[in-house]
């Protein structure tokens, strides 16, 4: 069967790298069954005949009003789909939606009416931001990295600036990578509209979002630097981890050291 891919060399590319992702994923065992999810703004490579093409399903309701998202097209990964399936064809697992005029419904337009996941209003409200803010930004990833999520059931680690401090200090990469480091949503119902404001709040001020005793959400120019902001926190974190289980509490670097990598990197001063 002919695929919205066919033909469009530039626009599988992109959703390639978002398999090549969903694969690494899959293999860190952050995607249990259909555990996690991602979008991509696709808007750039939207052609006449994708414009024309109908929906092929009823609008449905985002759950939130973004007006930046006024007739923008995103790949999204559908809901029950598994990341490991994805990794072998991203249009089994997910679909091309477009934003309506009145920026809070959508409607599928390819390939198959694969319902988007159900972190949607969390997505397109960081998707929104980003083009507020101008960001040359496309991608959000939301995954189940172990070790992240096992620190964000222990009350020390729910206060964000203490977390980051921590996984800062445990290898000089990290700071590197992820100088906003990390800030912590207090639980909410996953896929529900209450985490939308706490984490866009956060993504203002961190790199990636830490859902406490759920997951993570991450913004990039592409899905590979999400997922590298989100693979850099979580190697401090089984470091972490991996000290712990060797029966002793990290030193972690001094803040001396921490505040080198700092200067020599030209990291601004957090905040
Ligand atoms: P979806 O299958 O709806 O994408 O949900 C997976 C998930 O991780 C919810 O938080
Ligand atoms: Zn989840």
């Amino acid at each position: 069967m002919a695929s919205i891919l066919t033909n469009r060399p530039e626009l599988k590319k992109v959703l390639d790298s978002a398999a090549e992702v969903a694969g690494y994923l899959w293999q860190k065992g952050w995607a249990e069954r259909n555990g996690g999810n991602l979008t991509l703004n696709i808007t750039e490579y939207v052609d006449d005949e994708m414009r024309a093409m109908p929906a092929i399903c009823e609008p449905k309701a985002i759950g939130v009003t973004l007006p930046y998202l006024k007739g923008c097209y995103f790949y999204c990964k559908g809901t029950g789909k598994r990341m490991r399936d994805l990794a072998r064809d991203p249009m089994c697992g997910g679909s091309i939606v477009r934003i309506l005029d009145d920026c809070a419904t959508y409607e599928i337009i390819a390939d198959e009416p694969i319902v988007p996941t159900s972190e949607i209003s969390s997505h397109l409200a960081l998707q929104n931001y980003m083009l507020e803010s101008g960001a040359n930004y496309k991608a959000t990833l939301h995954t189940h990295p172990i070790e992240l999520v096992a620190m964000s059931h222990n009350n020390e680690f729910l206060d964000s600036e203490h977390l980051t401090q921590v996984l800062w200090s445990m290898i000089p990469e990290t700071l590197a990578f992820a100088p906003l480091g990390i800030g912590v949503v207090p639980y909410a119902m996953p896929s529900s509209t209450e985490l939308v404001e706490p984490t866009l709040e956060k993504i203002k001020r961190y790199d990636v979002v830490l859902w406490e005793k759920h997951g993570v959400i991450a913004v990039g120019p592409d899905v590979m630097e999400a997922f590298d902001q989100i693979d850099v926190l979580n190697k401090a974190a089984n470091i972490y981890m991996t000290a712990k289980n060797f029966g002793f509490t990290p030193d972690g670097m001094t803040p001396e050291a921490v505040q080198t990598i700092r200067t020599v990197f030209n990291l601004p001063d957090h905040r």
